[in-house]
């Protein structure tokens, strides 16, 4: 496996940035010499990297991957203006592209990548509607987190992700109701879905996610009562549901919840807070519960034994 990490900002910024607004270009000069200051950055991007291709120096513009503009006629050298992946595919298992000010449809960066295991595009400004998520049945950990993504939904198209463990798309602007095939990631670690604009009930089928460690769904437009089988999901140890519309008791359920530690249901609309404290209290791996903004109206109860800080 090879992590993309280090990749430098400066030039990753625009040679990839092209890829997604010239796509149709017609190269002309592929056999031309590129940039030296663009053939170190190439090589800096391929240093743990098994692409073969690259290894003559002197015809980079013709190495997989890479795409010249037409050099001018002042310029002996070429720059290399995008990164397209060929349509045969490469087998790349890891690719960070966070932190780099890219924009454009992000199918741009998933064609050709059908082995791709991990992908973190987060923290640029990608846009698409994931619907060819499907098609990438090794994908393990994909984080999209703030980006431009936007949807009426998330598409359902979680069936095929059998090795899915971490989701996160949080600070986007999807809408609609969680994806039901979500349930169908049995392997499901992490899923952080934070800051959209989610509506519905949280009622996935949790008993397919026994593994789910940490639940992310706060600041969401979600509504209705707190799902019952979350407690088929025994490992949970961090659940964030603040900032959303949920409503009713806290259930009895949560009881066995033995590996929560961090808990936040504010600024939504539950009711009973004995009730609530009292399931808390067995928790006994609990050391953050967030609960403002709730309960209104009701009264601390006199007794609360047993509740830790
Ligand atoms: C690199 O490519 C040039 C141009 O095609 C060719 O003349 C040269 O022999 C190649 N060098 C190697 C080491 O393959
Ligand atoms: C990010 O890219 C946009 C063009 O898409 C550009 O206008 C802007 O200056 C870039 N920002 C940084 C910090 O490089
Ligand atoms: C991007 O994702 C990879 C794989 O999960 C992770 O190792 C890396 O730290 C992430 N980068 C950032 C900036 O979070
Ligand atoms: C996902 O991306 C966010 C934002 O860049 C980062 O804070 C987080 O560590 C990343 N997580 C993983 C598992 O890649
Ligand atoms: C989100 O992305 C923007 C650039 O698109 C960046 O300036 C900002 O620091 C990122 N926020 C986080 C929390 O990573
Ligand atoms: C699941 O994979 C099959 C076979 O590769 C494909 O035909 C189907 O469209 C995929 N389903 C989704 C929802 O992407
Ligand atoms: C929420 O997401 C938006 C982008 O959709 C972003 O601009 C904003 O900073 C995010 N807020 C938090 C608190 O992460
Ligand atoms: C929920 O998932 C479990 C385990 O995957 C399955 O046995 C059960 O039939 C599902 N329930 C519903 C209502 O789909
Ligand atoms: C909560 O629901 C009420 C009534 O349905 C609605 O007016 C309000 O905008 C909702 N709040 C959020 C944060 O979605
Ligand atoms: C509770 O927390 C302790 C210390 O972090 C940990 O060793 C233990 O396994 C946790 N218990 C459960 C049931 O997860």
């Amino acid at each position: 496996m090879v992590v993309l990490g280090f990749i430098p900002m400066t030039y990753f910024k625009w040679i990839l940035f092209a890829c997604f607004v010239c796509s149709s270009l017609v190269l002309t000069t592929q056999d031309q010499l590129c940039d030296p200051n663009d053939l170190l950055a190439l090589k800096e991007f391929a240093r743990n990297l098994a692409v073969t291709s690259w290894s003559n120096d002197s015809i980079c513009c013709q190495w997989d991957l890479v795409v010249c503009d037409d050099h001018s006629e002042i310029s002996v050298t070429s720059r290399v203006i995008m990164l397209k992946p060929p349509k045969k595919g490469l087998k790349l298992k890891v690719l960070d592209l966070s932190h780099n000010n890219l924009s454009g449809p992000v199918a741009g960066v998933l064609s050709g990548l059908k082995m791709i295991r991990s992908l973190n595009v987060s923290s640029n400004s990608f846009t698409g509607d994931l619907s060819e998520l499907g098609e990438f049945p090794n994908l393990a950990v994909f984080n999209i987190s703030n980006n431009s993504f936007t949807g009426s939904r998330i598409p359902n198209v979680f069936g095929n992700l059998t090795n899915l463990e971490i989701l996160i798309a949080s600070s986007n602007s999807f809408a609609g109701q969680l994806p039901s095939s979500l349930a169908l990631c049995s392997k499901l670690h992490v899923l952080e879905l934070r800051n959209n604009s989610l509506t519905g009930q949280t009622d996935l089928n949790f008993t397919g996610l026994p593994g789910l460690c940490t639940l992310e769904l706060g600041s969401n437009r979600f509504a209705g009562p707190l799902p019952n089988f979350l407690s088929d999901c025994r490992i949970l140890e961090v659940l964030g549901l603040g900032g959303n519309n949920l409503t009713g008791r806290i259930p009895e359920s949560f009881t066995k919840l033995r590996s929560i530690f961090f808990l936040s249901l504010s600024s939504n609309s539950f009711v009973d807070l004995p009730r609530a404290l009292s399931v808390l209290q067995q928790c006994k791996n609990l050391t953050t519960v967030l609960i403002p903004m709730n309960f209104i109206g009701e009264k601390i109860p006199e007794k609360m034994s047993g509740l830790r800080a």
